[in-house]
Parts: C-alpha cells; sequence; structure tokens
C-alpha cells in the first residue's frame, strides 16, 4: 500500500500543557482512519498540525513522502490537505449548487464539464434534488455533508474531519459512514475522522487510533481497541463493544 501521511515523534505543548507527545503515525492512501479518545486528548491538535492550522512543537510531519511541517495551511491545502471544521463554514444565502461550483472554480476542471462535475458531487452527497435550495433551508445534516462536497469539489485527497455527526440524527450519522466508506472505496479519497460516537465508529469498519494525554494508547481495528482493558478503562467504559 501507498503511504498518503506520516508524522515522526509529533509533539504540541501549550506553555506546559502537554497537548500531543511523540506521536508516530502512518496513513495509507485511500483508508480511513479513526480518532478516539476523551475530552482533552489532543485529537482536534493533533488533526489541527496536519491541516498546518497549528505548528508542531517537536516533530515533523510528511504528505506523499514530503516534508510539509514548514507549509501554511493554505499550502497545505494546495497539496490535497483539507479539513472540516465543527461549524459548517458554508455560504447560507447560496444554493447547494452555487456552494459546489465555487469549489469547483478552483480546480483544474474544464468549465464545459462543470455543471457534470458539480452534479457528481451533489449526488454523492445526497443533495442533487435539492440543488437550487438556498443553503440556509437545509438540514444541518445535510449542511455538514455540503461541506464535505466543497472539500470533495475542491479535490481534497485527505480529508480531516472534526467531529462530523454532532448534532446529526440516527439517519444521518448512518448515511454519514456509508459517505465517508464510499469516498475512500470508490474515489481513493483518505478520511482521518474524530469522533465521539462509537456506534458510528464501529459501522465505519475501519482502523481506529486512540489518544489519551496527548499520546497514542492503542491503534487496531475497532474490536480490537474496544476488547482493549485499557481503552475501556480510560474512555469506553464498561459498557461498550
Ligand atoms: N490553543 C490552545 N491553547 C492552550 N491549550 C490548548 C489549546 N488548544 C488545545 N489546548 C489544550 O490541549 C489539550 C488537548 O485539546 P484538544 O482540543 O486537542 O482535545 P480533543 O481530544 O480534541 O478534545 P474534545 O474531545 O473535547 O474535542 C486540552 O487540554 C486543551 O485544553
Ligand atoms: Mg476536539
Amino acid at each position: 500500500m501507498t503511504e498518503l501521511l506520516r508524522t515522526e515523534g509529533l509533539a504540541k505543548r501549550f506553555a506546559g500543557l502537554v497537548a500531543n507527545e511523540d506521536i508516530d503515525f502512518r496513513l495509507e492512501a485511500g483508508t480511513i482512519r479513526c480518532v478516539i479518545g476523551p475530552n482533552g486528548a489532543g485529537k482536534t491538535t493533533f488533526i489541527s498540525m496536519i491541516s498546518g492550522h497549528l505548528s508542531p512543537t517537536e516533530g515533523r510531519i510528511f504528505y506523499k513522502g514530503r516534508d510539509v511541517t514548514p507549509l501554511s495551511v493554505v499550502k497545505r491545502a494546495r497539496v490535497g490537505i483539507a479539513r472540516k471544521f465543527q461549524t459548517p463554514t458554508v455560504f447560507d444565502n447560496l444554493t447547494a449548487y452555487q456552494n459546489v461550483e465555487l469549489a469547483v472554480l478552483g480546480t483544474s476542471c474544464p468549465s464545459h464539464k462543470r455543471r457534470q462535475r458539480i452534479f457528481e458531487v451533489l449526488d454523492l452527497i445526497r443533495l442533487s434534488e435539492l440543488w437550487d435550495m438556498p443553503v440556509q433551508f437545509l438540514s444541518h445534516g445535510q449542511r455538514q455533508w455540503l461541506e464535505v462536497g466543497l472539500l470533495i469539489g475542491v479535490e481534497a485527497e485527505l480529508l480531516l474531519l472534526d467531529e462530523p455527526t454532532a448534532g446529526m440524527t440516527a439517519e444521518e450519522t448512518g448515511s454519514t459512514a456509508k459517505l465517508v466508506q464510499r469516498l475512500a472505496r470508490d474515489y481513493r479519497l483518505s478520511v482521518i475522522i474524530i469522533e465521539h460516537d462509537i456506534n458510528f465508529i464501529r459501522d465505519l469498519r475501519a482502523p481506529v487510533t486512540v489518544l489519551h494525554l496527548g499520546r497514542v494508547l492503542r491503534e487496531g481495528s475497532f474490536d480490537e481497541v474496544a476488547a482493549d482493558e485499557q481503552v475501556r478503562e480510560v474512555y469506553l467504559g464498561q459498557d461498550a463493544g
């Protein structure tokens, strides 16, 4: 398998507080990785360093073999690393179509293929029937999907999703798991996904990295991680698994 992302000894300290420490992480192209852990474990800090929103105190980040540690957020976006924040940042007064169009306009997609490409993205995020709906009238879940659609629209290769199902209905959460699986399977996108919803993590059937106190506590399949004594102690509790 081809390595897409690797971190070596990644650390972030805030005035003495250790948010991340000694994180060696590896992600293959076209795969999904779940990152879980208790509140304050360092999950958001970790993806903020990958997206370039935070610079590491120590360590290096390699993307497709290239050291991207010094690159800004904008430059990392240009090489294919894109991040979705917890609150959707879509344009409320524009339609779903226009939002995706703005994303696609920044790519090399020729103008005669643009419409087709926009509908391909809208289809994927289940919004093609609502294409001309101003985004302010979409549900919370649909707006979250639209933001994922914008990342696809800009042709990101590595998607960083921080709690994408927060506030979604159970049905929307289920659809999100299917969407993420499809992105990896059909589009060979790679996804790092932070979530607290354990049922969602289980549904993804992807390897899991558990962070605790800023360090990697365990890595493995959902079942391996869920059965781990230490993981259960610090995070999942007795009723998980
Ligand atoms: N900008 C900052 N300045 C100071 N401390 C910070 C900053 N960002 C995060 N921290 C601290 O770093 C630690 C890790 O925070 P982080 O947000 O990465 O955790 P998390 O795993 O994403 O938690 P949650 O599940 O609550 O989102 C916490 O103790 C947090 O208070
Ligand atoms: Mg967080």
